[in-house]
């Protein structure tokens, strides 16, 4: 039985993953990763844009694990510029990782959660998904799209064993910002532990509550290093 993660080689995927493998079966994937297993860890080298990469993610957690505990749903990136200086290709590849490989993923995982009768989705949106965002209007419209999709597979599931929720984290210390053009202020900022304890307070809820969401701004702490 094992949770799988998305973008498991920096930020709030890896971060996950180190917390959760203490404790519970996992697998993690991302591009640019060296594949490894171990008794309760699996990981794997998978674009998640590609349809064969999602197969095999999911073939290799049945083959070891056998079941699927819970879905985390983290991959994803962001280009932020004048929506006219946008390129199509930048669209494409915000659209394709942050929503399109969520829909893929869903479509292979849901029948297997939905015969096991039990399972976690966790997807991980943003502020971005539920705020305007000058300089951002495609990122921003790839979480209020992810919202939007989750939000409407939570009502399907609503006769189901089958838990969803989706995490806002506002700005979160990772590499997201490396290729963009923006520096989120070092003294209001969140880490990956921040976003990596929430991801466990989801999983560890008991049997009798399912969160829907849950949204976290950084504190505001102008004495922090
Ligand atoms: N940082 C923030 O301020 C912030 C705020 C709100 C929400 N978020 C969301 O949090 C999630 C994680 O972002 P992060 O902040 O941790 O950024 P990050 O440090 O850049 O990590 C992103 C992860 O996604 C993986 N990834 C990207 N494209 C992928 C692909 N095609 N296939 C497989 N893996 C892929 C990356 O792995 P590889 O490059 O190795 O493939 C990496 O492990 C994203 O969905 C992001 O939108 C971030």
């Amino acid at each position: 039985m094992a949770i799988i993660i998305t973008g498991v080689s920096k930020g709030i995927g890896k971060q996950a993953l180190e917390e959760l493998e203490k404790h519970y079966d996992v697998v993690g994937c991302s591009r640019t990763i060296q594949e490894q297993e171990t008794s309760n860890k699996l990981i794997l080298k998978i674009n998640v844009n590609n349809q064969k990469d999602l197969q095999r993610l999911v073939d290799k957690t049945m083959k070891k694990f056998g079941k699927i505990q819970a879905l985390i749903l983290n991959a994803g990136l962001g280009t932020f510029s004048k929506l006219e200086e946008t390129t199509e290709k930048e669209y494409d590849e915000m659209y394709n990782t942050n929503l399109k490989s969520t829909f893929n993923l869903l479509k292979l995982a849901l029948p297997i959660l939905k015969k096991q009768n039990e399972g976690q989705i966790i997807a991980i949106s943003s502020m971005a998904g539920l705020n305007p965002v000058p300089n951002g209007s495609v990122y921003a419209s790839t979480k209020w799209a992810l919202q939007g999709m989750i939000k409407s597979l939570k009502q399907e599931l609503r006769e189901t064993n089958i838990k969803v929720a989706l995490i806002q984290p506002g700005s979160v210390k990772t590499h997201f910002f490396d290729k963009t053009s923006m520096t989120p202020n070092p003294q209001r900022i969140l880490t990956p532990k921040d976003i990596s304890r929430v991801i466990t307070f989801i999983l560890e809820q008991p049997t009798t509550s399912d969160i829907d969401e849950i949204s976290v701004r950084p504190a505001y702490n102008p004495k922090r290093k």
